[in-house]
């Protein structure tokens, strides 16, 4: 009888809910339901599980080409009048920091973590030649740096994006993460060996001077993703040939896994810009010409065929497999093998974000095409 007696009294609508937090003292206006309520899924059980691609739809899937969201509110969701500010957020427009399948690459960036203690055979490090542990720890000392500023770029961007992208937000978020394994995995190497950490690097350049001084996400994005982490890229994927043991071998093979899914997001988001703001075509242009200079000129330590810097002369044994003089010249030959390589990855990127005209219309650096004909 007592549960008969509350049904009576309990309220039934929105509108007596309300009446009955106001006379007992709750706040349940929050109850309302929105235009959302019983939308279904029809991907919960695919393989992979679930997505968030799979969840976002209706108003959550809707993303501005512009927004005035500065109150860190979740994208679809309803606003709160009294929210505080925030955000300044620079990046408050869609082709901004946009791209196609943002959340793809950020699911598969966590489905592909890794650690550095357990996944990488440390067992299999064993006593080298001098020169060769010299070598790999003067590039693990190189890479460090490296990766280092690879995570202190896009990181200083994610709190300047507005949550209504958040895709592109929580994929840089993904690979501040990644970039943090690879320092402290390049870090473990110079260590583990008992070599240690050799010399810091002198260009200006790799510290990050030009990657960090871009003031728009495009520029910066182009600079990092597609030009710094495309070279450094194929210089992992040589990992085969610069390793000695399996734990140097997983070193090299987990980073360029890490590494493609970081330079695909850089090429997907310059694909999503040319396509939809041709208004920022020339100064994209711009960005790519100064890339390309930096290219011919290869006086980077990404470029592995340059002579003159602790790294490069670290790469240049690892490949020759000495430092005797003809082990030198073999890896001077491997070294400018993996350069044409960068070259031809390059062009191919750019190709596919839709900006290939540049190589057939005489806009790209000469010198380009020298390492692809070698
Ligand atoms: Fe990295
Ligand atoms: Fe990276």
């Amino acid at each position: 009888m007592a549960t008969e007696a509350k049904k009576k009294t309990a309220p039934s609508t929105f509108e007596e809910l309300l009446e009955y937090g106001k006379t007992n003292g709750y706040k349940l206006d929050w109850l309302q339901q929105r235009e959302t309520f019983g939308t279904e899924l029809d991907s919960a059980d695919k393989s992979g599980g679930l997505l968030l691609q799979d969840v976002d739809s209706g108003p959550f899937a809707d993303v501005p080409e512009w927004t005035n969201n500065v109150t860190g509110r979740p994208r679809g969701a309803m606003t709160r009048p009294s929210a505080a500010r925030i955000g300044k957020y620079a990046i408050r427009t869609k082709a901004d920091v946009w791209l196609k399948n943002g959340a793809q690459l950020y699911e598969e960036a966590v489905q592909r973590q890794w650690s550095s203690a357990v996944d990488v055979p440390w067992e299999t490090l064993e006593e080298l030649p001098d020169d060769i542990e010299r070598a790999e720890c003067q590039l693990a000392t190189f890479l460090t740096e490296v990766e280092f500023v690879a995570g202190d770029v896009p990181g200083r961007w994610i709190s300047e994006t507005s949550p209504d992208y958040y895709e592109p937000r929580m994929f840089l978020i993904s690979q501040i993460m990644d970039e943090a394994r690879h320092a402290d995995v390049f870090r473990k190497r110079a260590l583990a060996n008992g070599g240690g950490l050799l010399r810091q690097t002198s260009s200006a350049a790799l510290s990050g001077a030009s990657i960090d001084s871009a003031r728009d996400f495009t520029e910066m994005s182009a600079r990092l993703h597609i030009s710094g982490e495309g070279l450094v890229l194929s210089i992992f994927r040589m990992g085969e040939r610069m390793a000695y043991n399996d734990a140097e071998k997983a070193i090299y093979r987990l980073a360029a896994s890490d590494e493609s899914r970081h330079v695909a997001f850089g090429v997907m988001h310059l694909q999503y810009v040319a396509q939809t703001d041709a208004e920022r075509t020339e100064e994209i242009h711009s960005y790519l010409d100064e890339i390309e200079l930096g290219l011919v000129a290869g006086t980077g330590g990404q470029n592995p065929a340059v002579r003159g810097t602790p790294s490069n002369a670290a790469i240049t044994a690892l490949l020759g497999g000495g430092t005797d003089e003809a082990s030198l010249r073999e890896g001077e030959q491997i070294a400018a093998a993996v350069r044409q390589r960068q070259v031809k990855e390059y062009i191919q990127r750019i190709k596919v974000a839709g900006l290939g005209d540049r190589f057939t219309n005489g806009r790209a650096a000469a010198g380009l095409s020298d390492y692809v004909a070698a």
